[in-house]
């Protein structure tokens, strides 16, 4: 059984929105937009056509690894992309924040490569992290619940979805 949390109109109209928060963001110089898979496929599909400005578009795979007995972790890019970030405004584009642990790893990896800024536009954040500096842009503040569709899976199934549900417990 499952709750639909936002619908497929209230995504579309507040993907548009964000996409004209991003615009006027960035009035000017190079902007790369990088889409972290494999949550954030369809939501930086859709952003990056609300997005009313020139924009390089790329992708990263991150995994997360590390003891399994330490509640911290260690993030490697399993696909780094090959664009040059240096000097260029890089937005990375998140589909949910839960712990804020792979954002944070992320952002200490890519400041290195000496970006003009670096930002974050995720589409929920469950607001459960410390505040990351970092996250400018947010969709919506969403419940501290498990989530699937609109590109979020739960074991590889429900990502086709075109709104987000909440799956419930069996
Ligand atoms: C999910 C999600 C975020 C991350 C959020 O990715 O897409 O990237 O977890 O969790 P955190 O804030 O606690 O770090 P996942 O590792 O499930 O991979 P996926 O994007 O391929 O679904």
């Amino acid at each position: 059984m499952r709750r639909v949390v936002y619908d497929a109109d209230e995504i579309a109209r507040r993907v548009a929105e964000l996409g004209r928060e991003v615009t006027g963001a960035y009035p000017a110089g190079d902007l790369l937009v990088l889409g972290l898979l494999k949550g954030s496929f369809i939501f930086t599909a859709d952003l990056v056509r609300a997005i009313g400005r020139p924009v390089c578009v790329d992708f990263m795979v991150a995994s997360s690894y590390g003891a399994a007995t330490t509640s911290s972790g260690n993030v490697r890019l399993l696909y780094d992309p090959a664009t040059d970030m240096a000097g260029k405004h890089v937005l990375v584009v998140e589909d949910i924040i839960d712990t804020g642990r792979t954002l944070q790893r992320l952002l200490s990896l890519l400041a290195l490569r000496q970006p003009a800024s670096l930002a974050v536009c995720t589409l929920l954040d469950k607001k459960m992290a410390p505040p990351i500096p970092e996250v400018r842009f947010t969709g919506f503040a969403c419940p501290n619940a498990f989530l699937v569709g609109y590109g979020l899976d739960h074991a590889e199934r429900y990502r086709h979805l075109p709104f987000i549900a909440e799956l419930a417990q069996e």
